[in-house]
């Protein structure tokens, strides 16, 4: 008999702000006892030490694998490794643009591209302002070919006491969409009486 193994998840970050978004799904993913398999950009390692508290040591400590983004022999890399998705937070253009024209340069773009060809979960957290043509037409393509595009857009109607309570309702909506809860925020539930 099989034993059910535990659900895992890969979590990418790149160079685009908003560090603290990876960070909380890092911590939200520990919580729900989810496996992690972390890759981390140059940049992501660059925006951590300028956006957040953290050192990048501190946040591979968070995950329960951690890959170097140049190891292209990592398990994530093969479709024969099994995983229930992955997610790039935050997801910088220059990444979408590799994911989009399936060049595979890194473990990031490569694990995608893995996801897409499994037809597995791919949730791409990209962020950037305003938006060229080039954005545009990447995220129309890539959501064609089975992605998830998570802008980390605030929910302004949860009248949000500070912007840690912007990052929790956005990493809980994420993780909603691996049929995740962290009850980490509150649900739209029809107007307050
Ligand atoms: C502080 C900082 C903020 C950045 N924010 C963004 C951003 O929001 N979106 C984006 O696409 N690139 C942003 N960049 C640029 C990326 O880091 C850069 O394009 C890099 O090559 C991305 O590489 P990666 O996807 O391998 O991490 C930012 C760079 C820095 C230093």
């Amino acid at each position: 008999m099989t034993q059910a193994r535990r659900r895992r998840i890969v979590v990418a970050m790149t160079g685009a702000t908003g560090a603290i978004l990876g960070i909380k799904v890092l911590i939200a993913l520990r919580r729900l006892n989810i496996e992690t398999h972390l890759v981390l950009s140059k940049w992501a390692e660059a925006t951590i030490k300028y956006e957040t508290d953290y050192h990048p040591s501190n946040v591979r400590a968070l995950a329960d694998h951690v890959h170097n983004i140049n190891d292209m022999a990592a398990p994530v890399s093969s479709g024969s490794f099994h995983t229930d998705g992955m997610i790039v937070v935050p997801c910088s253009m220059k990444t979408l643009a590799a994911i989009h024209s399936g060049f595979c340069d890194d473990l990031i773009s490569r694990t995608a591209d893995v996801m897409l060809k499994e037809r597995r979960r791919l949730v791409l957290v990209a962020r950037e302002t305003p938006l060229s043509e080039i954005h545009l037409r990447n995220m129309l393509e890539v959501t064609r070919a089975g992605s998830i595009i998570f802008p980390p857009v605030p929910a302004y109607y949860i009248k949000a006491g500070g912007v840690e309570d912007l990052v929790d309702q956005s990493v809980g909506r994420m993780l909603d969409l691996f049929g995740l809860d962290t009850e980490g925020f509150e649900r739209w539930n029809g107007w307050e009486k």
